[in-house]
C-alpha cells in the first residue's frame, strides 16, 4: 500500500523544485524536515497556507527544521504562483519563497506517499493532492503524519507546536499533555519507574490523585 507510516524512512526521491533538482536525503541533511503537500497551484486555501508557512519560516529554521512543499504543477507554475503568495503576504511579488516547492506534475510522488484526496478531482476526474504534513527527524524517519482533506486548511501554529513537542520528547523521557504549549509542565512517560524519574527530573514530580488510586498522572516542569 502506498504511503508512509510512523518510523518509516523517508524515500530518497529525486525531484525538480523551485530551487533546482534535489535528492531528498541530501536536502534533509542532518536536520529535521517538514514536507507539506498542496492540492494545486493558484488555489485560494493553498495560497493562504503557503503565505503563512513563509511567514513562519524563521521559526522552523530556529528549530533546525528544513521546509519543503509539494504541489502537482510545474516548476514554472510554482514560480509564478510564488509571486501571488508573496503579494498575499503584503511582500514584493517575487518568485522566491523561503523553501522550495516540489513539482510533482505527474503525481508520482503524491501516489507513492499516499497523498491523494479521492473527493477532490481535477477537470479530468483525477484526484488532487490532500494536505499532508510529514515531519522527519534527523534520522530521516517519519515522526509525525497529519492528513487533511483539500477543503480544510491547516494551522501552521499548531504544526510549530507539534514540532516543539516532537523535539522535546525525542530527547527527554517525557510526553506532552493535552493543549500543551512550550513552557508548560509535561508528563513523565509511563514506562519510566518512579525512582528513575526522581533522579531524571530534579525539579520534582507532582502526581494527581485519582479514584483508581493509580499514580500515573505524573507532571514535571518542562526540562531544559
Ligand atoms: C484550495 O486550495 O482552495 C482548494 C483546493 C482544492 C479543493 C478545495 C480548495
Amino acid at each position: 500500500m502506498p504511503g508512509l507510516l510512523l518510523g518509516d524512512e523517508a524515500p530518497n526521491f529525486e525531484a525538480d523544485t523551485t530551487q533546482g533538482r534535489i535528492r531528498f536525503h541530501d536536502f534533509l541533511g542532518d536536520s529535521w524536515g517538514i514536507l507539506f503537500s498542496h492540492p494545486r497551484d493558484f488555489t485560494p486555501v493553498c495560497t493562504t497556507e503557503l503565505g503563512q508557512a513563509a511567514k513562519l519560516a524563521p521559526e522552523f529554521s530556529k528549530r533546525n527544521v528544513k521546509m519543503i512543499a509539494l504541489s502537482i504543477d510545474s516548476v514554472e507554475d510554482h514560480l509564478s504562483w510564488s509571486k501571488d503568495i508573496n503579494a498575499y503576504n503584503g511582500d514584493q511579488p517575487e518568485e522566491k519563497l523561503p523553501f522550495p516547492i516540489i513539482a510533482d506534475a505527474k503525481r508520482e510522488l503524491a501516489v507513492q506517499l499516499g497523498m491523494l484526496d479521492p473527493d477532490e478531482l481535477d477537470k479530468d476526474g483525477i484526484p488532487l493532492t490532500a494536505r499532508v504534513v510529514f515531519v522527519f527527524g534527523p534520522d530521516k524517519k517519519l515522526k509525525l503524519s497529519i492528513l487533511y482533506p483539500a477543503t480544510t486548511g491547516r494551522n501552521f501554529d499548531e504544526i510549530l507546536r507539534v514540532v516543539d513537542s516532537l523535539q522535546l520528547t525525542a530527547y527527554k523521557k517525557v510526553a506532552t499533555p493535552v493543549n500543551w504549549k512550550p513552557g508548560d509542565s509535561v508528563m513523565v512517560i509511563p514506562s519510566l519507574p518512579d525512582d528513575e524519574a526522581k533522579k531524571l527530573f530534579p525539579k520534582g514530580i507532582f502526581t494527581k490523585d485519582l479514584p483508581s488510586g493509580k499514580k500515573y498522572l505524573r507532571y514535571t516542569p518542562q526540562p531544559e
